[in-house]
Order: structure tokens, then C-alpha cells, then sequence
């Protein structure tokens, strides 16, 4: 039911919307609604473009709507080259549970075994909370490498830790 595809600028308002959609519910994505907005979006693909990035889309095949995302990008910085970081993915409120992410991640994955020797190691990081999140990183094969304590201050006021997390590309060649 999910058309994969590699996203383009033409897809700008597409991804704010699903941005929008999924910053609803809380304890997901680190943006709240209001905190979504074409300049974050200019953002994510000026990261992609300029930083060597990766950004794949999740179509329904019958509407041809955009409901799943997953992007990363380089640091831009010569050191790290060999990384992608700030990985997100987000699947559509009404389209979760369903096996899409876990689809839409193995092809993200795939992509840089097959095509990106330049890259060794992709990171992430994740509130403690987000156990649907926590779960597809590990399926993934993604590796808990540590706490950063205390970095989330949720809207009760509460604080909570993030992991991070990372993935080796074997294929690493340069
Ligand atoms: C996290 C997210 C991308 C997962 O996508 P999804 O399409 O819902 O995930 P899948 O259906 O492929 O399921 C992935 C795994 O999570 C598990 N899972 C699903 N719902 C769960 C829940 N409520 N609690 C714990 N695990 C859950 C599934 O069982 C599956 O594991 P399994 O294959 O071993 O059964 C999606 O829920 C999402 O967009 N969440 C909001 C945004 C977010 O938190 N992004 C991550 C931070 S950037």
C-alpha cells in the first residue's frame, strides 16, 4: 500500500503537512505543532542538499500522498564526514502501526549499503519514553551507545533522558 521514493524540493508542502500531523502527538518528534513551519522545513532540505543528506517519502499508492519520512544529513564538517546524523522518521498518525516504518526504514538502510561507501556510521538520538521509536531503532540493528541525562524537558515541566543510538554501514569503503 506505501510507494517508496526519494524526496525532492517538490515535496516541500508535503512534508510540512506530515510534520504538522505527527507533531500533534506528544512525546514523538522534539517540535511541537507550533514550532513546525516553512523556515524548519527550508531547513531539513537545505541540511539534505548541502550536507550530503538522505530523505526518503512513503506514498499511499491510491492517493499518492505523502505519509512517511525518514531524512539525515552530514554535519558539514571534515571530521565527521563519515557520519549521518539527526535521523528522523515519522509516519503518519492514521498510518501507524502497520509495518511502514519498519518497510520505509530497511529501505532508507539499504540505500546506504548499496550506494553510500562514504558513510560509516549513522546516529540518532531518542527520548527514554518513545518506546515505538526504541523498538524499530533496534530492530534496525541501531546500537544503544549511551544517556545524555536529563536532556528532554517535557510540557509537565518533567525532565527526561535521551539515548543515543547508532548504525554501522558495513559496506563502509572510504
Ligand atoms: C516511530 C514510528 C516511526 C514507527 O513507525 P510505525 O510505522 O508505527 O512502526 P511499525 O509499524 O513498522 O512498527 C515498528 C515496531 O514498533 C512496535 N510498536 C508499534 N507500536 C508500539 C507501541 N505502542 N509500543 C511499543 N512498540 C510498538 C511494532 O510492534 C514494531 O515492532 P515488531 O515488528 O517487532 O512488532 C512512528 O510510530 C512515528 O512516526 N512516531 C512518531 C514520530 C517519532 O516518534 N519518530 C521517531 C523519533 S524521530
Amino acid at each position: 500500500m506505501m510507494f517508496i521514493r526519494k524526496g525532492s524540493l517538490a515535496d516541500k508542502e508535503a512534508l510540512f503537512n506530515l510534520y504538522l500531523d505527527v507533531s500533534k502527538k506528544q512525546n514523538g518528534i522534539a517540535r511541537a505543532p507550533e514550532e513546525i513551519d516553512i523556515l524548519f522545513i527550508d531547513d531539513v532540505f537545505n541540511n539534505i542538499i548541502k550536507k550530503e543528506g538522505l530523505l526518503f517519502l512513503g506514498e499511499e499508492r491510491t492517493t499518492e500522498k505523502v505519509i512517511a519520512a525518514i531524512h539525515a544529513h552530514k554535519y558539514g564538517i571534515g571530521i565527521f564526514d563519515h557520519v549521518l546524523t539527526h535521523l528522523t522518521i515519522l509516519v503518519h498518525r492514521d498510518y501507524q502501526h502497520q509495518g511502514l516504518g519498519t518497510e520505509l526504514f530497511q529501505r532508507f538502510l539499504s540505500e546506504i549499503e548499496k550506494h553510500r561507501p562514504d558513510i560509516k556510521r549513522v546516529e540518532l538520538e531518542s527520548r527514554a519514553s518513545n518506546k515505538k521509536a526504541l523498538r524499530i531503532y533496534q530492530k534496525m540493528g541501531f546500537k544503544h551507545e549511551g544517556v545524555l541525562h536529563q536532556k528532554t524537558r517535557n510540557i509537565d515541566g518533567s525532565f527526561e533522558d535521551s539515548y543515543v543510538f547508532a548504525w554501522e554501514n558495513k559496506n563502509f569503503l572510504y
